[in-house]
């Protein structure tokens, strides 16, 4: 998707994906992925996520849009400070920092002291075509990790993304390079994805463990 069309969406508070509470799937993660290693969450709007993961572990986001890093931490009532870095404006409140600008452009500099990556509606946003080099820029940003991904699969025929669906075959290839674990699934068959309701005969929610090093 070009980057007008999710600057648009937050202008326009279509925020279909957006979560009320943490993902069941992230509180129910490994305990020993949810340590006190720092974490990057690409792509990460202004995810509740963000304030769980900050419990453990310090969290460096990137966020393309202004608005959802504003309204981030104006909504969870955090002080913050802000200042520009390299092409991206950072903004920091406790142990929880945003780069707003584009994760392509983003360096290992930005996310040097990370160990995790949580990855959720961010590799799912995108198109099949920018799939291969979403991963290969995590590998570049993060040359070490242990990435909690959640996927979501359904009919491709059914509905257009995003969210697209990214069956297990296709992650297995985008990360041949990985040790992948499969860890849980929902079925969200007729109840939709957050806060949109699809009508796709099967939905299914995965969370993986995927490591490399
Ligand atoms: C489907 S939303 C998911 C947001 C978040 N991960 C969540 O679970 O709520 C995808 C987000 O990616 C952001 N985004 C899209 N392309 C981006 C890019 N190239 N760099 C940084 N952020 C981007 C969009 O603005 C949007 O907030």
């Amino acid at each position: 998707m070009e980057p007008a069309f999710w600057l648009r969406c937050w202008q326009q508070d279509q925020l279909g994906w957006q979560l009320d509470a943490v993902h069941p799937l992230l509180s129910q993660a490994p305990v020993d992925w949810l340590d006190q290693r720092p974490v990057f969450v690409p792509l990460c709007g202004k995810s509740p996520d963000l304030l769980f993961l900050a419990q453990y572990a310090a969290v460096t986001g990137v966020e393309l849009s202004d608005l959802a890093c504003a309204d981030f931490f104006r909504e969870n009532g955090l002080a913050v400070e802000t200042c520009e870095e390299a092409g991206f404006v950072r903004s920091q409140a406790a142990n929880i920092c945003l780069y707003q600008g584009d994760y392509f452009a983003l360096s290992p500099t930005h996310v040097g002291a990370c160990q995790r990556i949580y990855d959720r509606a961010a590799l799912i946003a995108l198109p099949v075509s920018m799939r291969q080099r979403y991963v290969r820029h995590l590998r570049t940003l993060l040359p070490q990790a242990d990435l909690l991904l959640l996927s979501l699969e359904y009919p491709a025929t059914e509905k257009q993304g995003p969210p697209f669906s990214v069956p297990a075959d296709e992650i297995r290839a985008l990360f041949d390079f990985a040790s992948i674990t499969q860890l849980q699934q929902r079925d969200l068959t007729g109840q939709g994805f957050a806060r949109r309701r699809f009508d796709t005969s099967v939905l299914i929610e995965t969370s993986w463990r995927i490591q490399w090093s």
